[in-house]
């Protein structure tokens, strides 16, 4: 019988006889009494139930409200209960929020503790990034940004650094951490090692659910409240997990998380990287994958617009049948891609270089928000004159879409303020946006406009971030 089994504020654990789509949370308070995690939105939006989930690659902050129990396989977790000593000596950073008043209410303190002793821990000193995920709403974040920033030179505490050494030698090698024997009932749900195993399971079962990194699919179940049996939990297939560099070209596998791709892509294409860094928050971006992006049509998803104007192939599978498409081909109406039963995302390809593509993300809030228009621009320019273009928005249409009248409209011109204006004009011939809580059908169509107005001034050099430009 399998089991789930991982470690738990640094002893053993194994679940056994729980619906494959029990969140961490729930589990912890339920049956653990660990309330120190807590429920906010229960959606991904708040980090109140922050956790620190450390595996062979690592440890990072999660959201234990949307993370299903069978994604934590031979990993180690620990929560609020776990960031102090073991004769209950504070952690550099409880002690630092205690020094600078950065508690009132305290409800969201405990995920604002497991993300900033997880920072602390990975020595990531970019706290507005680090801590964008945690929402408070009494004390206001400059008492908590001045504690995480007073920790930062205190030494990582012993207590936390023996989760690597716990899930390297103690969990199943395999990394899956899957317990056998014992009378315990067996927690369902596939959990495949291999693409070729999922492959051949989800063609026997195309009804099922996929899950990757459960940023979507955990509130189907927290918000919706669905039954999505059968499923099968994506996060142990570690060959969909890379990154293959082919001189040219990059092939980015289905399982990589949005905090991998920008990684990986923002020395390469920093206007990308910034588009991920905006990509809601870390805790977010530590889940995500961006096969998930992708499978789930979203007309919203920042992956799509700059993976479509980068040119990227998506490869797909079915069974031992594969078949590749120009990504912008897989969206074909809202929320309906060109996927057969039993067929997933294995990877997407894209060029190696691309020096003109430009993101620009517009959202209410500047962090840890979905986009209301995302905007990305590749041009190529020769001599002074567009030669090719690819442009591609989220949030115009039901679709991630092209900008085809427009993309025509710069061919063979230069790339000028007045050939934007003149191009920008037939915005309209491409889209008929959508009014909704977001935005409304003219103010995405305007700044749809005004974004190419940007590219051209940001390719001439101009500044165009509101962070570039100092008084
Ligand atoms: C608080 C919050 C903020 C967010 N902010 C943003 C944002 O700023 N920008 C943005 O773009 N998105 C955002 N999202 C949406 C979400 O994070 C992304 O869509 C994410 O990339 C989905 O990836 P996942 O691995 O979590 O997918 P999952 O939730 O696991 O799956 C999503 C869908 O894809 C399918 N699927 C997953 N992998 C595959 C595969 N390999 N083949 C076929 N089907 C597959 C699943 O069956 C499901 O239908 C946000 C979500 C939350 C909760
Ligand atoms: S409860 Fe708000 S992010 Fe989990
Ligand atoms: S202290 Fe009350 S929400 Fe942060």
């Amino acid at each position: 019988m399998s089991q789930i089994a991982f470690h738990l504020n640094g002893a053993p654990v194994r679940v056994s006889a729980e619906a494959p789509t029990r969140t961490l949370l729930d589990w912890l308070r339920d049956t653990r009494g660990l309330t120190g995690t807590k429920e906010g939105c229960n959606e991904g939006d708040c980090g109140a139930c922050t956790v620190m989930v450390t595996d062979a690659t690592g440890s990072r902050a999660l959201n234990a409200c949307i993370l299903f129990l069978p994604q934590l396989g031979g990993k180690a977790v620990r929560t609020v209960e776990g960031i102090a000593g073991p004769q209950g000596q504070p952690h550099p950073v409880q002690q630092a929020m205690i020094d600078h008043h950065g508690s009132q209410c305290g409800f969201c303190t405990p995920g604002f503790i497991v993300s900033m002793a997880t920072a602390h821990l990975n020595g990531a000193t970019d706290h507005d990034d680090q801590l964008a995920g945690n929402l408070c709403r009494c004390t206001g974040y400059a008492p908590i940004i001045r504690a995480a920033k007073t920790a930062e030179t205190a030494p990582v505490p012993d207590w936390m650094r023996t989760d690597r050494d716990i899930i390297c030698s103690q969990i199943s090698p395999g990394g899956e951490g899957e317990a056998r024997g014992g009378q315990a009932a067996p927690l369902p749900g596939f959990r495949p090692r291999t693409s070729d195993d999922l492959a051949a399971w989800y063609l026997a079962n195309p009804d099922a659910t996929l899950i990757a990194g459960a940023t979507d699919v955990g509130l189907w179940v927290t918000k919706q409240l669905r039954d999505l049996s059968p499923v099968a939990f994506l996060s142990g297939i570690t060959d969909l997990q890379q990154i293959e560099d082919h001189g040219d070209t990059l092939r980015i596998g289905a399982g990589v998380t949005i905090a991998d791709l920008r990684a990986a892509l923002a020395p390469r294409f920093p206007s990308f990287g910034e588009l991920l860094r905006r990509y809601s928050s870390e805790q977010v971006r530590n889940a995500a994958t961006i096969g998930g992006n992708i499978a789930n049509g979203s007309p919203i998803g920042d992956g799509p617009p700059a993976l479509i104007a980068l040119g990227a192939t998506l490869h797909l599978r079915r069974g031992d049948t594969r078949r590749d498409m120009p990504l912008e081909d897989f969206f074909i109406a809202y929320r309906k891609q060109d996927r057969q039963p039993g067929e997933f995302v294995e990877a997407v390809t894209i060029p190696a270089t691309a020096p003109n593509l430009r993101c620009y993300k517009l959202s209410k809030r500047f962090d840890q928000d979905i986009s209301a228009v995302c905007g990305c621009f590749n041009l190529t320019v020769t001599d002074g004159t567009i030669t090719s273009a690819r442009i591609a928005f989220g949030g115009m249409a039901g679709t991630p879409k092209r900008a085809a009248a427009v993309e025509a409209a710069l061919i063979g011109h230069p790339l000028t303020p007045a050939t934007a204006d003149a191009a920008a004009a037939l915005m309209a011939q491409d889209f008929a946006p959508l009014s909704d809580m977001r935005a409304s059908a003219a103010y995405r169509l305007t700044t749809a406009q005004n974004m190419l107005r940007r590219y051209a001034h940001d390719l001439a050099g101009v500044p165009v971030s509101v962070l570039e430009v100092r008084a």
